[in-house]
């Protein structure tokens, strides 16, 4: 491979930029000249935009994908002395959620070869102060939901661009980390309902529990807060939107390519999805991951450890391995190599090749 080509990086934002930089910078002029920067109509039009891809009637923006899931918790009451049911592989923000609630989260092995919440094991983890269940749809699949008379909050951070989009729960959190299938230049979020009064709590949580200006209420048994979408990363998403049809098409068409290649070390994806994240299972992965940097394919580990090991729970991985076995092979096994929109045709066919050149170096 040729020494002066730039790596090829699991996503290239600022590439990203330049498809939609007129219709994202001239919304972004707008509402800087416009002067309405928290709210207001522009807020409003991403929120309806997003709940209507989701498949919801109503969207309520938020600071991050994080304190979309919060709020979404805290909106169903879920606090101190409640547990919520969450599969042992994600990104830490779904257990730090539900931490942020008050709740004890009970970490759940997932299926294989997919890392998805495994219902049998979620249905043996209810108990009397089971309060919800958060399935999570990770790289854009969609997770089973066992119907287990417990709400289901839908961890759909990873899944703009689904389709059709998982409507298991009563609310779905997404997030609109730039790196996302649609992302903000910024940190943004959103809770997606159907729902007017979960709608409501969730508009009111977000904004310090007020009912009308400096009259602050308590909602859910919560304490109110600031996170909300503002105007700026509103205009930014109103400005990819139009593109997300067309980059999604282009990321399956990838995938598809990768599949070819790769076979059965590729996990199964659902037909909808948006392809959010193309994942791997290699039994020398770390060995894998060396021999395609060496031939310039940037890759990660998604995720390299179940959250049940996560030291901030005071978790280890030995326990970890013993309770969510699942769970701790496919942390040992994962890598996301790119497969993004912004590739060029060029950059597939080296990446086809430094994939054939790799696997055969770690046969
Ligand atoms: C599965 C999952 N849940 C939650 C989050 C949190 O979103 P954010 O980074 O916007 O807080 C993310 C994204 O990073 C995610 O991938």
């Amino acid at each position: 491979m040729s020494a002066d080509l730039p790596p090829i990086a699991l996503v290239d934002l600022a590439a990203r930029h330049r498809r939609v930089a007129d219709e994202v910078e001239r919304r972004v002029l707008a509402v800087l000249r416009g002067g309405r920067y928290v709210g207001g109509p522009v807020v409003e039009e991403a929120e309806g935009a997003v709940a209507a891809l989701l498949g919801r009637r109503f969207g309520v923006g938020a600071g991050s994908g994080t304190d979309a899931l919060a709020l979404a918790l805290k909106a169903l009451g879920v606090g101190p002395g409640d547990e919520v049911i969450v599969p042992a592989v994600s990104f830490f923000a779904t257990v730090e959620s539900v931490l942020h609630t008050g709740a004890t989260p009970v970490l759940v092995d997932v299926g294989a070869p997919r890392p998805l919440l495994d219902p049998d094991a979620a249905a043996a983890a209810v108990t009397t102060r089971t309060r919800a269940i958060v399935p999570v749809h990770l790289f854009g699949d969609v997770a089973p939901a066992p119907a287990l008379g417990v709400p289901i909050v839908d961890d759909a951070a990873q899944s703009v661009g689904t389709s059709p989009p998982p409507r298991q729960g009563l609310l779905a959190a997404v997030s609109f980390y730039p790196t996302k299938v649609l992302g903000a230049a910024g940190d943004g979020g959103l809770v997606a309902t159907d729902d007017p009064e979960l709608a409501q709590r969730l508009r009111r949580l977000g904004s310090h529990g007020m009912s009308v200006n400096n009259v602050h209420h308590r909602v859910a048994g919560h304490v109110g807060g600031n996170s909300r979408l503002d105007g700026v990363q509103a205009a930014v998403l109103l400005g990819h939107l139009a593109a997300l049809h067309e980059r999604v098409a282009r990321r399956r068409e990838i995938a598809a390519r990768l599949d070819a290649l790769l076979g059965d070390l590729a996990l199964p994806r659902d037909p909808g999805s948006p392809v959010s994240v193309y994942v791997i299972r290699h039994p020398r992965r770390d060995r894998l991951q060396a021999e395609l940097q060496r031939r310039g394919v940037l890759t990660a580990v998604y995720y390299p450890l179940p959250m049940s090991a996560q030291e901030v729970i005071g978790g280890d991985l030995a326990r970890a391995r013993a309770a969510t076995p699942r769970a701790a092979a496919f942390c040992d096994e994962a890598l996301a190599l790119p497969c993004h929109e912004d590739l060029s045709e060029a950059d597939v066919a080296r990446l086809l090749e430094a994939l054939s050149g790799a696997l055969a170096a770690c046969a």
